[in-house]
């Protein structure tokens, strides 16, 4: 597959979008409430080509990281990419020489054994123990300066995380802890050693510092984007996508070209004991799924709400032929395990959707409402915020104008104590009638009404994959 380079059919808001590198004061419409104070950033990819590199696939765009500062009723912005070696080796002309996750380097195998795809630092931007970091699927953390979006480095937790481990770009927040839970698929430190393939899992406590809790050996390499967190244990939900290790490794083809959907082997829950203990592993027909929003325990149950999909096609060929015009979405679900290992799943809706999002402050705990985006950039469709209620399957839906592409919804509550769903839903739309990007602030309670306020940029970019909001105000610092 050839990645076209046309922009005769592109989504307008896939054009190279440029870094605001000092901060600028925004055009607010509407009236933003004073309550609503804090950070919104946001990470995704900001660029698709550089310096002779020309990305085959979604995933390897440059990660351009953008806060929207609002205090007072107004609002600033600012982004920056991230210097990644893969940034900088564009910059310097040097980008055909990238190997992405999508393109290969020159000189065939030679040329691309044993390199891992280039990082792009694309995927996520969350706040913890006062640290920004940007992560991806292929790399690990960045640190990135909360108030002026400079890159810091790579970050390794002070020599922790181990070398040439993978940090996942789905951390989960322990609302009551403060504590940050992540994981990485470790394939090639193992591989070499003789060992089978490990699920690492991490803890990241408050101050910052990174402990491996467990380490679960997998028979095969799953291509693993997300997982959850509930009181008592790590929740993954292995879909069948695997890597062929050798095969990327050894430069045969790219790691996309190298991964596959294998049903044959079905889908494997594994249930990691937070606080110690023997983990529980179940094994379930085949199923077809990248983000979860949300898990909790249930009566002994074990609750994972995530999008499931039909069929992985309806993922994969839209990432990779992202230039292409195209919708991705599946359908917000509920799969169950029992106490008995029992697993069942069933739709909350027959609506396509992605971006899950929930009120931060019930991550890990019963929950009620969803809060989601739909990703379509077919010509003249519509975008949509919705909102599922799961305890009685009612929804809501904004519906912005043909050609807008929207981002994630986060969900900021009105003050710590306010109820779920007391609150806003942030999320930042490229509107196409005006070429330009911005924030849209709904009110959570019924999002299908006009917008509270909308902060407009004077430019463009992707809304991008995902983020997160913070309480602090960054301050200027030029
Ligand atoms: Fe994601």
């Amino acid at each position: 597959m050839t990645a076209s380079t046309s922009t005769a059919t592109t989504h307008p808001a896939l054009r190279p979008a440029q870094e605001v590198p000092e901060e600028v004061a925004l055009r607010v419409t509407g009236q933003l409430p004073q309550e609503l104070r804090g950070t919104l950033y946001r990470n995704g990819p900001g660029r698709w080509e550089g310096g002779g590199f020309v990305a085959r696939h979604a995933f390897d765009g440059d990660g351009l990281v953008s806060k929207f500062v609002i205090d007072g009723g107004a609002v600033r912005f600012q982004s920056r990419y991230v210097r990644t070696p893969k940034f900088l080796a564009e910059e310097a002309g040097r980008g055909g020489g990238v190997r992405g996750m999508g393109n290969q380097r020159p000189g065939g195998v030679l040329g691309n054994v044993g390199r891992y795809p280039a990082d792009s630092a694309n995927t996520h931007a969350i706040v913890q123990a006062d640290r920004l970091l940007a992560l991806s699927d292929v790399g690990r953390p960045w640190e990135i300066d909360l108030d002026d979006l400079t890159t810091r480095g790579s970050c390794d937790f002070d020599g922790k995380l181990p070398m040439l481990s993978r940090f996942s770009p789905h951390p989960r927040l322990d609302p009551v802890t403060g504590e940050l839970f992540n994981f990485g698929v470790d394939l090639a430190p193992r591989l070499a050693a003789g060992l089978p393939i490990g699920l690492r899992c991490y803890r990241v406590d408050r101050a910052g510092r990174l402990h491996i809790e467990a380490t679960v050996p997998l028979a095969h390499a799953h291509i693993q984007h997300d997982f959850a967190i509930t009181e008592r244990y790590f929740v993954f939900v292995l879909a069948p996508i695997v890597l062929d290790p050798i095969k990327a490794m050894l430069g045969l083809s790219t790691a996309e070209g190298a991964t596959t959907y294998r049903p044959d082997i079905g889908t494997k829950i594994v249930l990691v004991p937070r606080h110690g203990g023997k983990r529980r592993e179940i094994d379930c027909p085949p199923l077809m799924y990248v983000h979860i929003n949300n898990a909790f325990e249930d009566r002994g149950d074990v609750v994972v709400d995530l999008v499931r999909y039909d069929d992985y096609r309806e993922f994969f060929d839209p990432a990779r032929d992202f230039r292409t015009p195209s919708i991705v979405g599946g359908y917000a679900s509920r799969l169950r395990v029992s106490r008995a290992d029992k697993v069942t799943i069933a739709d909350f809706s027959d609506q396509r959707t992605e971006m899950p999002q929930h009120d931060q402050r019930r991550t890990s705990s019963p929950y009620r409402y969803g809060y989601h985006a739909t990703l379509d950039s077919r010509p003249d469709s519509s975008n949509r915020i919705s909102k599922i209620d799961t305890e009685t399957g009612r929804h809501w839906e904004h519906v912005f104008e043909p050609g807008d592409a929207v981002g994630e919804p986060i969900f900021v509550p009105r003050s710590a104590t306010a109820a779920e769903d007391d609150g806003w839903l942030l999320t930042a739309v490229y509107l196409a009638a005006e070429n330009r990007s911005a924030l849209v602030v709904l009110d959570a309670r019924d999002p299908s009404r006009a917008p509270i306020a909308v902060a407009a940029t004077d430019h463009h970019f992707f809304p991008g994959f995902h983020g997160s909001f913070t309480d602090r105000v960054a301050v200027p610092r030029y």
